[in-house]
């Protein structure tokens, strides 16, 4: 039994892109199919998900993306699922994308083809031109910061709660990025990202009195 947990660990360090500690050996399934380099797609995001506190995107239906007919859009559904939930571009800042994406390809090149263990993985990577697409439309589309200078009413309940709550997993929006229609259906998706990663949900009066802090300050029309 220890040492089946053992290889399971083993193999999320593999897919997390750490190669090399798979040096113990037994009698798992997830084993067996590694070692014969069968492993698909659904199987590996099943591994990989919730595994040691690991933070994974928790998913957006492609519909959902910002101009989801573009090249761009669609080069994220392709290459970017492959391993885990579609991660909206909302979910980070231009600047904190870059990092990411550099990690991201990084661990595409080294799951693709043959590793150094002699494992097959059918991870594709994209092309320098469809990663440069990719960088563009995740930069266009980012988490737009807030320009705190301009609302003086961050001081207030509404506004203290609306800092507290929606920086926690990135950077604190700004109100402009969505009209008064638009932030109620944002907000729901909001509550449903904090259960699915693991962050307590504020009281239903607390949602309320954010909305009506966004709202107040939304784009017009
Ligand atoms: C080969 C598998 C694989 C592919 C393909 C992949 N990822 Fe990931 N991704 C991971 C793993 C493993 C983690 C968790 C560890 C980590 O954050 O580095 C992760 C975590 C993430 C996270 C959450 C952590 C964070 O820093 O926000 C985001 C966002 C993300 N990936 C975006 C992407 C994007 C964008 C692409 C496509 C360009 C992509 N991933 C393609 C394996 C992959
Ligand atoms: C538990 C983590 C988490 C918290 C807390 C959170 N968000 Fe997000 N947010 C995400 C993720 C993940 C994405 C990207 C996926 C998506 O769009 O659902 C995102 C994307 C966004 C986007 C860009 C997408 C769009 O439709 O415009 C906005 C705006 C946003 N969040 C606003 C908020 C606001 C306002 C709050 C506070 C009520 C908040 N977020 C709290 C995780 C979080």
């Amino acid at each position: 039994m220890k040492s089946c947990r053992n290889l399971n660990i083993g193999v999320v360090l593999l897919l997390a892109g750490v190669v090399g500690l798979m040096t113990t050996s037994g009698s798992c399934n997830s084993m067996g199919n590694m070692m014969g380099g069968m492993m698909d797609r659904d199987s590996m995001k099943g591994m990989m998900k919730n595994r040691m506190g690991v933070q994974l995107p928790p998913g957006i239906e492609p519909e959902e993306l910002p101009e989801p007919q573009s090249s761009g859009a669609k080069l994220l559904v392709q290459y970017c699922t492959q391993c885990h939930n579609l991660p909206g571009p909302g979910m980070h800042s231009a600047q904190a994308w870059q990092s990411v994406v550099e990690r991201m390809n990084q661990r595409m090149q080294m799951m693709s083809g043959r590793n150094m263990m002699g494992m097959m993985h059918n991870i594709e990577v994209p092309a320098n031109k469809e990663l440069e697409t990719l960088n563009a439309y995740l930069q266009k589309h980012a988490q737009k910061p807030i320009d705190k200078s301009q609302y003086e009413d961050l001081n207030s309940l509404a506004g203290r709660s609306f800092e507290a709550v929606c920086s926690q997993c990135h950077v604190l929006p700004d109100p402009k990025q969505h009209t008064v229609n638009e932030w109620p259906a944002v907000v729901q998706r909001m509550v449903k990202n904090m259960n699915l990663m693991g962050k307590s949900v504020p009281d239903e009066e607390v949602v309320e009195m954010i909305l009506g802090f966004l709202q107040t300050h939304a784009r017009s029309g």
